[in-house]
């Protein structure tokens, strides 16, 4: 069994913007029960300093370089469902309102990733394997293999990276290498750290970690590919043989409709049919949408950006106001789509519901009280919001991309088999017919809809089986 330490920008139960938080929320717990030993590093963002700090406890203080400076680094840790969690404290870098998307992002992750390395030599703490995830920590397995060539105890460290997003890459100036990161600019000249005119964290973890892993199989394969690897694959390809695809799981615990406390009524498969319409009446009278058991209630919970697929409903507006359904949309993001949904909603009082912004609470109640959820990305490296829905009996409408074509099986109306609902080429037009096929089961064919919500609700959203497949990886790492 091996000793790890996740490093990411985000963890649950502490702070959350995507499904990022929701892995590191969830994954060491599974791995732990597994009989691996996790730790967590993060930053302490404002948010989470606001709220926890009181309840951490103060580890060490120490410096990093940046910029020829000696900058403080403080170290906090708190112990969550058996797993030690640690933040690394700089006010200046990350107690901001936001966790990303400042100018000087390639500076702040940079002095992260330094501050996770030498916490590991200041409290004498040497796990088997770094496992990072996304570009806030690409730079970590070039760290460790190039800038502490002196220290043994580095040179042992196996690193695995997973690409939760491949879009989101972290290529900044080179200007930051070397005064920033302390990375030698050789490493730019041969190519390494190297991307287009800049350096890249996250092509430098291609460079250079031990093993990569992406979040389900068919993403795996697809970011090998132009149309998916955001001018990446090349350097992918490089490295497909260690290239994993392990599909996430979900907080079964966290997400149960017979417990979960944001939910007015609870449910299982017995009482499903009963106690999931009082969660939709009661949705429907919290958003203002006409309280109706009979008709289609289809929900949605995402960030509101071009890669979950929002474009195709804009081109089909008019036709989706006309069918036999409510919409409740809860997302944030871009203004253009913020502000399509909001005069949507405006129009279509009783029918259309949209509440802008992130509210966590509201998303459960969504999950419970839907019958359908749309998510028809462009691309979907995993999806945790179709686990999610699923759990909690709502069939998904999925386009086939990335983990949305792993684990969501289409319904098969000869067969009776399938988990949600799904089509293949991003074109508004099969949204619109899948979604009215939709609607002819769940008006026509109620045995159908209720045979897949079964499906949906027994199918195994857990981490038990992926948890197994990283302990096959870590195991490659370190036998
Ligand atoms: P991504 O990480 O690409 O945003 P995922 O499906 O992997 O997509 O994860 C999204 C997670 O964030 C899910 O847990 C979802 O419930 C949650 N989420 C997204 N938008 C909101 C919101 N506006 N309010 C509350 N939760 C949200
Ligand atoms: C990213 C992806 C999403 C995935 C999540 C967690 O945010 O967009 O598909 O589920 O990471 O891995």
């Amino acid at each position: 069994m091996a000793s790890i330490l996740m490093v990411a920008g985000e963890g649950l139960p502490f702070i959350k913007t995507g499904g990022l938080a929701d892995v590191i929320g969830s994954v060491p717990t599974a791995l732990t029960e597994q009989g691996h030993e996790v730790r967590v590093v993060m930053p302490l963002y404002k948010k989470v300093a606001d709220k926890y700090l009181d309840s951490f406890s103060f580890e060490k203080e120490f410096t990093v370089s940046v910029y020829y400076n000696e900058v403080p680094v403080r170290i906090y840790s708190k112990d969550e469902n058996g797993v030690k969690f640690y933040f690394i404290q700089h006010q200046g870098y990350f107690e901001r309102d936001t966790l990303y998307g400042y100018d000087d992002d390639g500076v702040r992750f940079g002095y992260f990733q330094k501050a996770v390395l030498e916490m590991l030599n200041q409290l004498d703490y040497w796990p088997q394997v770094i496992h990072c995830h996304d570009w806030h920590t690409g730079m970590i397995p070039c760290m460790v293999k190039e800038c502490h060539t002196d220290d043994p105890r580095y040179a042992d460290i196996k690193t695995v990276f997973t690409i939760h997003n491949i879009a989101f890459q972290g290529n900044f100036s080179a200007d930051i290498l070397v005064p920033a990161l302390g990375v030698p600019y050789y490493l730019f000249e041969n190519g390494s750290v190297r991307f287009d005119t800049g350096i890249s964290f996250m092509k430098s973890a291609f460079v250079y970690a031990d093993k990569i892993t992406t979040v389900s199989p068919s993403y795996a394969q697809e970011i090998l590919t132009p149309q998916y690897g955001e001018h990446m694959e090349a350097v992918l390809n490089m490295r497909k043989y260690d290239l994993w695809g392990i599909v996430n799981g979900i907080d079964t615990v966290l997400w149960d409709p017979k417990t979960d406390p944001e939910l007015p009524y609870h449910f299982d498969l017995i009482n499903v049919k009963e106690e999931k319409t009082n969660c939709k009446l009661a949705l429907q009278k919290e958003l203002g949408l006409d309280q109706r058991a009979d008709v289609l209630l289809v929900g949605c919970v995402s960030r509101l950006t071009w890669q979950k697929g929002f474009y195709l409903m804009m081109e089909q507006l008019n036709a989706i106001c006309a069918m036999p359904i409510q919409l409740a949309i809860l997302g944030s993001g871009e203004k253009e789509i913020e502000n399509k949904f909001t005069d949507l909603a405006n129009g279509n009082k009783g029918k259309i519901a949209f509440y802008r912004g992130y509210n966590e609470s509201l998303a459960h109640r969504i999950y419970a009280g839907s019958d359908l959820f749309l998510m028809p990305s462009l691309f979907e490296p995993c999806g945790i919001s179709q686990l999610c829905s699923m759990r909690y009996g709502t069939l998904p409408l999925v386009r086939e991309t990335g983990g949305l074509k792993d684990t969501v099986a289409p319904y098969n109306e000869y067969e009776k088999t399938g988990t949600g609902f799904s089509f293949a080429k991003y074109d508004s037009t099969d949204l619109v017919n899948k979604l009215n096929d939709a609607i002819k089961v769940y008006y026509n064919k109620p045995d159908d809809w209720a045979m897949l919500r079964t499906n949906a609700m027994t199918y195994d959203v857990s981490w038990q089986s992926s948890a197994r497949e990283y302990t096959k990886l870590y195991k490659e790492l370190i036998d």
